[in-house]
């Protein structure tokens, strides 16, 4: 008998499927959602990932949700570069209702957010960001600390709000900059920080979800 979602005290429950439900949307090779997804595994990361959505057909994170048994989708975003269109959102926003999601984790989803999400998640859309924000907002933040010759760089877990990458900061970690430093080898020490932070974060929002209820 499956025991999934059985939360009773006293009796044994599948830890993985304990907590609020969240959608992942991302656009790249998934790092961060693989490390959200051990998380979950493990049973340490107090929320279950339902559904993982992508506006890029050959993203890597797709095939990566699939391998966790996670429902995975890609959704056509449109003509625009940096952002969807607003049916291409809708759909994205029905997806994400039809899995029952209390809220929405971005792992390198790389177009701006807008109003049909922003207002169907209110507060309950969190974002990471390799900077330590308020600096280097925007595109491949890492070169642009080491452009700017920063002594340090680093990663920020936040909420999404209309803007770019400037709602409240849920979470930060800093790595050096090191001399010989190039972007790559940069954003590689960005990202073992990142997968530290993220899973440590979530699991706090999602707590807070928890106390709410
Ligand atoms: C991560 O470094 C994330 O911080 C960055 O994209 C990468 C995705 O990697 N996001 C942004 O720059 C958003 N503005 P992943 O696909 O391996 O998780």
């Amino acid at each position: 008998m499956s025991t999934l979602g059985t939360q009773l005290p006293g009796v044994s429950f599948c830890p993985e499927a304990a907590g609020p439900r969240f959608g992942v949307l991302g656009s790249g090779k998934g790092s961060n959602f693989r490390a959200l997804a051990e998380a979950w595994k493990s049973g340490t990361l107090g929320a279950t990932p339902a559904i993982v959505l992508s506006d890029i057909e050959t993203a890597g994170i797709l095939p990566l949700g699939r391998e966790f048994g996670i429902p995975s989708h890609f959704v056509p975003p449109g003509p625009f570069r940096t952002k969807m269109t607003p049916e291409a959102e809708e759909e994205l926003v029905r997806l994400l209702r039809e899995a029952k999601v209390d809220f929405v984790v971005l792992a390198g989803f790389m177009r701006v957010i807008k109003a049909p999400l922003l207002e169907a998640f209110p507060g309950r859309i969190l974002n990471i960001h390799p900077s330590l924000l308020p600096a280097f907002r925007g595109l491949e933040a890492w070169r642009q600390a080491l452009e700017a010759g920063a002594p340090e760089a680093g990663c920020t877990v936040h909420l999404v709000d209309a803007g770019v990458d400037t709602g409240k900061i849920l979470g930060q970690s800093s790595v050096p900059v090191l001399a010989g430093d190039t972007a790559e080898s940069l954003h590689a020490r960005i990202q073992v920080a990142e997968h530290e932070l993220y899973p440590r974060i979530v699991r706090k929002f999602a707590e807070g979800l928890k106390a709410e209820k």
